[in-house]
């Protein structure tokens, strides 16, 4: 049992409370960008209003049986431009069961084209959930498979969630502005733990920064479809880039997915730049430069100018408003007039 033909509409956001397996209400060749986590079968908690719980302990036949009726639907309502997200991660108990994930959606005609590795934590900056004890490292990455239905139709645009050059002489060598492809290991922070009083019932949410880090990688979209949608991350994030959204939700949440699309879709995409110590340090010692009221020495060279321009880019990223930062801009200002690389930095 659960609750079928029910429906929630949020601006241009649309969630059908019922399985993906069918998605009659969706027209055939529709939906540009697929980004979803689907149950992981490994004994996740997910119930909706009513207490009615999915199984995440099927047998594996009937997972993958499963699984592959919703695939197969999403081919099918899916134009021939589309790009499909696929977000897994192995735990201890079900290492290589991503993998066969990825495959129950090739079976079905998804063209797999790229493994991008979404990284929770790196050198402690980000939230993971401990696990494993001393017997295992703890997980702190996911897969985040990529498909395509047409080779020759789909579109990618890496650059539209470009990270600037840390070396700065590169700017114009392969395109006019201070942007690059981040490659295909995207750092997405959670923004806090997520504690049993914020998931309500659903055990497994991603952080809005990964959905909404793929679909505006995707260029001239204008539908977004999640079919296991969860708390409705998806949704908000492809409210906030201003895209028409669906999403499908079998055992749902109600009020947590209309909280989450409406109260979620301000995000912003922050690019996160330094390890916490780091940050730390650069505070620390900002502090004591100001105390000390030591002067700015004098910028000869192009490379002692691109190094200035580089620690102003960092403290813009970090907030950081000191008498030093400001004394630090006057001087780069003065000392570069016009054949200022900042511009390109601000491009
Ligand atoms: C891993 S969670 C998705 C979490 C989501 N990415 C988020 O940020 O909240 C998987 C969801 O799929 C739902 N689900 C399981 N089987 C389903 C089906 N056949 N159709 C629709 N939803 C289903 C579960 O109830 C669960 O909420």
């Amino acid at each position: 049992m659960h609750e079928s033909s029910k429906m929630l509409v949020i601006d241009n956001q649309t969630v059908y409370f019922k399985s993906s397996e069918e998605m009659n209400e969706i027209q055939e060749g529709t939906i540009d960008v697929i980004i979803t986590s689907p149950p992981y079968n490994r004994g996740k908690h997910y119930s909706s209003d009513s207490n009615v719980k999915y199984n995440d302990s099927l047998p594996e036949k009937e997972y993958f049986q499963m699984l592959k009726r919703v695939w197969r639907e999403c081919l099918r309502i899916s134009s021939y431009k589309a790009v499909f997200f696929l977000n897994i991660g192995d735990s201890a108990t079900t290492q290589g069961l991503s993998e066969k994930v990825a495959n129950s959606a090739e079976e079905v005609g998804w063209i797999r084209i790229q493994d991008i590795i979404w990284i929770k934590s790196i050198y402690g900056k980000g939230h993971y959930t401990p696990s494993g004890g001393n017997k295992r490292f703890n997980n702190v990455w996911e897969h985040i498979f990529l498909f395509i239905k047409d080779k020759s139709k789909y579109e990618l645009n890496p650059k539209a969630i470009g990270i600037p050059y840390a070396d700065k002489s590169n700017i114009g060598r392969y395109g006019k502005s201070d942007l690059r492809d981040p490659g295909n290991l995207l750092h997405i922070c959670y923004e806090k733990t997520t504690g049993a009083t914020i998931k309500k019932g659903h055990d497994a949410p991603f952080p809005i920064g990964l959905p909404y880090s793929c679909i505006k990688a995707v260029p001239n979209a204008k539908y977004v479809l999640d079919p296991f949608l969860g708390t409705g991350t998806t949704l908000a994030a492809a409210k906030s880039l201003g895209l028409h959204g669906y999403g499908y939700e079998m055992f749902p949440r109600e009020n947590l997915i209309r909280e989450t699309i409406i109260n979620k879709s301000q995000y912003k995409l922050k690019t996160p730049i330094l390890i916490p110590h780091y940050e730390k340090s650069i505070k620390t010692l900002l502090q004591l430069l100001e105390n000390s009221k030591i002067e700015i020495w004098d910028l000869k060279t192009k490379k002692d100018r691109i190094n200035m321009e580089i620690l102003i880019d960092t403290f813009e990223k970090m907030n950081i408003n000191s008498i030093i930062v400001e004394k630090i801009k006057k001087k780069l200002q003065r000392d570069n007039k016009n054949n200022s690389l900042l511009k390109f930095i601000k491009k």
